[in-house]
């Protein structure tokens, strides 16, 4: 059974890696904090409680950090959008989020709620050397975590984490967005000295989007399936504007890796992240050279069976579109 924290920006991405989780029997879901990212926090943050709300996910859902560490806000919305996730479709509607927070607040006898960050923290000290953190999303959260609890790092089971790349980037031409949107956050975690899987675009280009997995859930014809599918569509045309060329899979390949760990394969390496290049801030510097030229502080997930690990995260997420 993994013990799993989810730190997220939602993003449609985080969404479909949301309902692979919920779908997981071998996962014990304890929280999500939920950070800046695709979107300011206000719009993620909104995204995470109508996703919860309308596909009945039973977990809670803090607010967090809505500014990186240093360095300016930067966030993916010129290519989502405002709302962090388009949809060709209709629109997830809105939920009362105040009504939500006091559903939450009843439920765990906390009012206010507390700060993701705090929640999170708690949660650590309270499943000591259990839980693994799942972080798909800037790891501003994380960072700030590890500097307010001293304490926590060693308590920590595992990282893993969709971020980086051991080759080129997607926001920038050396970074991937998660660690560009805030490289000294994603340095005080690779540091921390937790063990850590790195999910980085190297691996997520493996995994191929394309119209047939739109079709496959548009089909089942339900409410929950029908707004899936529209905001699907829209991110499988992110890439082509009619939807030809297939689209990488991200965050869910997490959540793959939890479900079929055996389809991937991993390499050890020292992680560095680069906060001064005027072209390279934000890069994962992997050296791969271990233990030559440096200790390793991270396993890189470098293969994955990609038609197998689609049909996986298909399977669980269809699961849950009833
Ligand atoms: O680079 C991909 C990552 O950036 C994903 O986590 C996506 O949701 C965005 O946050
Ligand atoms: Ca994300």
């Amino acid at each position: 059974m993994h013990k799993i924290w989810l730190d997220t920006d939602p993003g449609f991405d985080d969404w479909l890696a949301m309902l692979m989780l919920s779908a997981n029997l071998d996962v014990s879901w304890l929280g999500v904090s939920v950070v800046a990212g695709n979107a300011p926090l206000a719009t993620t943050y909104d995204n995470a409680l109508r996703i919860k709300k309308h596909y009945h996910l039973d977990v809670p859902v803090y607010a967090g950090c809505d500014a990186p560490l240093g360095g300016p806000m930067e966030t993916a919305q010129a290519i989502l959008g405002d709302a962090g996730m388009a949809t060709t479709g209709e629109t997830l509607p809105q939920v009362d989020i105040g009504a939500l927070e006091a559903e939450q607040s009843a439920r765990i006898k906390r009012n206010p709620l507390p700060h993701a960050v705090d929640a999170l923290i708690e949660a650590v000290r309270a499943n000591p050397g259990a839980i693994t953190l799942m972080c798909i999303a800037p790891l501003t959260n994380i960072a700030v975590a590890l500097q307010r609890a001293l304490d926590i790092a060693p308590l920590i089971k595992e990282i893993i984490l969709m971020g980086g790349s051991s080759d080129q980037g997607n926001h920038t031409a050396a970074a991937e967005f998660n660690i560009f949107a805030d490289p000294e956050a994603a340095d005080v975690v690779f540091r921390a000295g937790i063990p850590l899987r790195m999910f980085g675009l190297n691996l997520c280009r493996q995994l191929q989007v394309t119209g047939a997995e739109v079709q496959q859930v548009r089909a089942l014809g339900t409410a929950r399936a029908k707004w899936l599918a529209g905001y699907f569509d829209a991110y499988l045309r992110i890439r082509s504007p009619d939807g030809s060329v297939p689209m990488p899979m991200y965050d869910p390949a997490v959540a793959i890796w939890l479900k079929r760990p055996e389809l991937f394969s991993f390499r050890p390496a020292h992680v560095d992240i680069e906060l001064e290049g005027r072209f390279t801030r934000g890069m994962t510097v992997c050296e791969f050279r271990i233990p030559r030229r440096a200790q390793a502080n991270a396993e890189i997930a470098m293969t994955v069976d990609g038609p197998r690990a689609m049909q996986c995260m298909m399977q669980e997420l269809l699961g849950t579109l009833s």
